[in-house]
């Protein structure tokens, strides 16, 4: 079947009953989204489908035939990382990082539809991902360092006179 993962067009091969994660991380040889719980509870496999946050782990690899998939890969542009990625990094966001490509993937989207949330929002929408190490407090301010603009005002600054393409894609993006 058909998918596209990271904006690239891929043929796949799922058994019966295999879920996504395990086509990503074994056929797609894409490793960001990890294997936590299995259970659709921790959010360590969480993707984008068409757009929609789905933890992998429990997404039927068949259904997703012709759907774009975002795995935490999808994120940087080549070798720049994007706005959050940085902001993970600034705030020291990630212990053993296990949760942080799913981390990473849910505050994209939440960004992607609220540029501006509160914090009762961010808690809101990154609930659906666990970190054991406990670093809550960390990456939620990398999400309102992101919100206030603060990598975006960075990267501007670093941008050549003539824009760059990573540059161009962040001023619409988080
Ligand atoms: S491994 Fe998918 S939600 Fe835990
Ligand atoms: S950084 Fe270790 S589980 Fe989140």
């Amino acid at each position: 079947m058909q998918i596209t993962v990271n904006g690239h067009p891929h043929h796949v091969s799922p058994e019966p009953g295999e879920r996504l994660l395990t086509v990503l991380r074994d056929q797609l040889y894409l490793t960001g989204a990890k294997y936590g719980c299995g259970h659709g509870e921790c959010g360590t496999c969480t993707v984008l489908i068409d757009d929609r946050l789905a933890y992998a782990c429990i997404t039927l690899a068949e259904s997703c035939e012709g759907s774009a998939i975002t795995t935490v890969e999808g994120l940087a542009d080549g070798a720049t990382l994007s706005s959050l990625q940085r902001a993970f990094i600034a705030h020291d966001a990630a212990q053993c990082g296990y949760c942080t490509p799913g981390q990473l993937v849910a505050a994209t989207k939440l960004l992607a539809t609220n540029a501006k949330p509160d914090e009762g929002a961010i808690r809101t929408a990154m609930s659906g991902n666990l970190c054991r190490c406990g670093t809550y407090p960390k990456i939620i301010s990398a999400i309102q360092a992101v919100a206030r603009g603060e990598f975006r005002l960075a990267e501007a600054a670093a941008a050549p006179p003539d824009g760059g393409s990573a540059s161009a894609r962040d001023a619409n993006a988080p």
